[in-house]
C-alpha cells in the first residue's frame, strides 16, 4: 500500500434506481444479442474423443497439461475482472448496454476457463496451481481489477487498455494459434474462444468510438499512458507471452513447456513464431487508435530487433 490511498468506488453510496435499460450505444446493444444465440457448451460443442492422447509422449502430455492449466488460469483472471467492471457500469450509471453486454462476457470467459480445464483433464489431469518455485512468476496480474474501483481512473482507460490493447493482442496470437495447432480437439478449443472474444474486443472499439470525442484532453492522456503501460509493463513483461518476460527459471521451464506443446501440435507457440505476430499486432493497435487522437510511442524490447 502506497502513502495515497486509493479513492475507490466501493466506498461510494450505491443509487440504482430509477433503473434504465434504453439502448445507448445500438453497436453494443448488437453485440450483446449476438453473443446470447452464440452460446456453446464446452462439454458438448467439442469432439473429445479426436483428441487421442495415446498418439503423444509423456513428456508432450505433461507439458500440454501445464499449457492449458496454464490458459484456464488467465481465463480465470478475466471471470475476476469482469465483475469489478460491471459494478462500475451500475453504480456509475454508464449505458446499460455496457451492462448487458458484460453479463454474457463474464460467463463467456468462465466458458473458457471451463473448455482449458476439461482439455487439461483430459490430456492427463488439471493442475490446480502454479508450482510454487517454477511457475509463481507466471500468473501475473495487470492490475485492472484495481483500476476498474480507481475512481481517479476514467473508465475509458480501463477499457482502452484491458480490451483495445490486451485483448486485441491475445486475439491476433488466437489466430496464429488456431494456424499452428494441429491436434482437433486443441484447435476446437481455440476456434471457440477465438468466436468470443472477436466480440469483446469489438465491444471496446464501440465503446472507446463513442467516448473518445467526449473526453477532456487530461482524460484522453490517461487513456494513453494506460495502454502504454499495458503493452510496455505487462505485455511485453511477459504476461501472456512467457518468452517476453524476463529471464528466470520460471520462464525458462514455462517456455520449455510451450515449445513441447507447440512441437507436439497441441496448442502453445514459441518465440520466433510469435515475435512478428506480437510486433504487428502493436503496430496496427497504434494505427487504429490514432482515430482516438494519438499515436502510441515506439516500443523496444531486448528479444526483438528494433523498435516498432
Ligand atoms: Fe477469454
Ligand atoms: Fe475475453
Amino acid at each position: 500500500m502506497g502513502a495515497v490511498e486509493m479513492r475507490s468506488l466501493l466506498d461510494e453510496r450505491e443509487s440504482r434506481f430509477p433503473l434504465d435499460l434504453a439502448v445507448r450505444i445500438p453497436k453494443i446493444r448488437e453485440l450483446y444479442r449476438t453473443a446470447t444465440a452464440r452460446q456453446w457448451d464446452p462439454l458438448t460443442a467439442i469432439a473429445w474423443d479426436d483428441l487421442h492422447p495415446e498418439n503423444y509422449t509423456a513428456e508432450q502430455l505433461q507439458a500440454a497439461r501445464l499449457y492449458w492449466s496454464r490458459r484456464a488460469w488467465g481465463e480465470y483472471g478475466a471471470i475476476s475482472e469482469s465483475p469489478a467492471l460491471q459494478i462500475r457500469f451500475c453504480q456509475q450509471r454508464h449505458e446499460p448496454d455496457l451492462r448487458f453486454f458484460f453479463a454474457i462476457r463474464t460467463q463467456e470467459e468462465a466458458r473458457h476457463a471451463e473448455a482449458c480445464y476439461l482439455l487439461a483433464e483430459k490430456l492427463g489431469g488439471y493442475i490446480h496451481e502454479p508450482m510454487k518455485t517454477e511457475f509463481q512468476g507466471s500468473v501475473a496480474t495487470h492490475g485492472v481489477r484495481r483500476m476498474a474501483l480507481d475512481l481517479d481512473m476514467p473508465l475509458e482507460a480501463t477499457i482502452g487498455s484491458l480490451v483495445c490493447a490486451a485483448e486485441e493482442i491475445a486475439f491476433d496470437v488466437f489466430g496464429h494459434l488456431i494456424r499452428v495447432t494441429r491436434n482437433p480437439v486443441a484447435r476446437r478449443v481455440l476456434q471457440l474462444i477465438m468466436r468470443d472474444e472477436v466480440r469483446h474486443c469489438a465491444f471496446g472499439w464501440a465503446y472507446m468510438e463513442k467516448r473518445v470525442t467526449e473526453l477532456t484532453p487530461k482524460q484522453l492522456k490517461d487513456v494513453e499512458d494506460a495502454v502504454v503501460v499495458m503493452i510496455e509493463k505487462i505485455e511485453m513483461n511477459g504476461y501472456h507471452s512467457a518468452w517476453l518476460g524476463p529471464d528466470t527459471p520460471a520462464t525458462r521451464n514455462e517456455t520449455a513447456a510451450d515449445r513441447l506443446t507447440y512441437e507436439a501440435g497441441l496448442g502453445a507457440t514459441v518465440e520466433e513464431a510469435e515475435k512478428p505476430v506480437f510486433v504487428k499486432s502493436v503496430k496496427r493497435i497504434r494505427k487504429r487508435m490514432q482515430a482516438w487522437g494519438f499515436t502510441l510511442k515506439q516500443f523496444s524490447h531486448p528479444k526483438i530487433e528494433g523498435a516498432f
